[in-house]
């Protein structure tokens, strides 16, 4: 992804404390924190028992899951977007669903629907795969707007509603929504505004020469992607839940907070932008630093966690000029043009 501060590597950054409460319940909590940072960081080395490289990727999900947030995967066919969700899945100890979405999905095929019992003469609700922990639905842009809308209702609701009944999805509960960024073509482009609500938009790359010369002497080894049965958990529900916690602690200075809204007024002005990004985007820009900034085993953001991650989330709530598209800008091009005129502050 060649972030200027590369996802997935170590930030570097050790446990720093700055005027942290005291006493034994706050004592528990640091080490509860401690605790979760160490599994999830783990969680990446699990990850790699199946798939070669995408650390960026891996550390995005992550970040998601500690935002609560929805993610947007966007890579060629065959670069093991499956295999890593699926993977993750599994060290997480989470439920894990997949939906292939295609022109005739209808809405009820993704958030369940009533079905007639013939035996009580009733009409029973049956759950969609929609109830699950980690969501991968693939190829989002196949399936008519009714169908889309009912994923990001269910997305944005935490619940499904049947008639006047709500009913609530599991926590944690992530959807990530691939795209394929060749075949536009007979699909239905999600609009600006369901966009908005994907957390972050991570790309999946083709591995390098190396990465994919390790990959094939793993399947020479007898590696049999369908068998994930070496990955352990090695987190869960609950080093999430306070990995959450220990984010909402992080230290958020003035400057940090005017420098998020300054690149975010920049990308609304920028020549070759048509939408720039929504103050929701600020919002989203300044919790996926501090998730990584906790990553990172620190307990305030820095200008470069919001370099990291800039990228990332706001990637997809800019939307270029037909002109700029035709020079050749990318959404990323232009963000990076503001990381570099933006000053940040010191
Ligand atoms: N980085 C990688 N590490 C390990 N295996 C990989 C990697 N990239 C691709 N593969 C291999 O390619 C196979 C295809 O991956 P997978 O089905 O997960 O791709 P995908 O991105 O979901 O494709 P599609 O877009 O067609 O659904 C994997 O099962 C694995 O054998
Ligand atoms: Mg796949």
């Amino acid at each position: 992804m060649n972030h200027p501060v590369e996802l997935g590597k170590d930030g570097g950054g050790s446990a720093v404390d700055t005027g942290q409460a005291s006493g034994p319940a706050a004592e528990e909590a640091r080490h509860r924190a401690e605790t979760a940072r160490a599994a999830l960081t783990a969680l990446r080395g699990e990850v790699a028992k199946t798939v070669v490289g995408q650390d960026s990727v891996v550390t995005g999900l992550v970040i998601a899951l500690l935002c609560r947030g929805h993610v947007l995967l966007e890579g060629v066919p065959g670069t093991a977007k499956t295999l890593l969700i699926k993977t993750l899945s599994r060290a997480l100890d989470l439920d894990f669903k997949r939906v292939q979405f295609t022109p005739d999905l209808m809405p009820g095929d993704v958030t369940g629907s009533l079905v007639y019992d013939n035996r009580t003469s009733e009409f029973e609700y049956r759950e969609g795969p929609v109830f699950t922990n980690l969501l991968l639905a693939d190829e989002i842009n196949r399936t008519p707007p009714k169908t889309q809308a009912s994923l990001l209702e269910a997305m944005e609701e935490r619940q499904v509603s049947v008639e006047g009944d709500a009913r609530p999805l599991p926590d944690p509960f992530m959807v990530c929504a691939t795209q394929n960024p060749i075949e536009y073509e007979g699909t239905y482009p999600l609009p600006e505004a369901q966009l908005d609500r994907f957390l972050v938009k991570l790309t999946v790359p083709v591995p390098s020469r190396d990465e994919e010369i390790a990959m094939l002497q793993r399947h020479a080894g007898g590696f049999d992607p369908r068998d994930l049965s070496a990955v352990r958990p090695v987190a869960g529900p609950e080093e999430l839940a306070a990995g959450r916690a220990a984010v909402r602690a992080v230290h958020l200075d003035p400057k940090v907070a005017a420098y998020v809204v300054d690149l975010c007024r920049a990308t609304r002005q920028s020549p070759s932008l048509q939408l720039g990004v929504s103050p929701r985007g600020a919002t989203a820009l300044l919790a996926t630093s501090r998730a990584w900034a906790w990553l990172s085993g620190r307990d305030y953001v820095t200008p470069d966690d919001v370099k990291a991650l800039a990228r990332p989330t706001l990637r997809h709530r800019v939307q270029l000029r037909p002109e700029a598209e035709l020079e050749g800008a990318t959404a990323d091009g232009v963000l990076e043009g503001i990381l570099a005129h933006v000053p940040a502050p010191r």
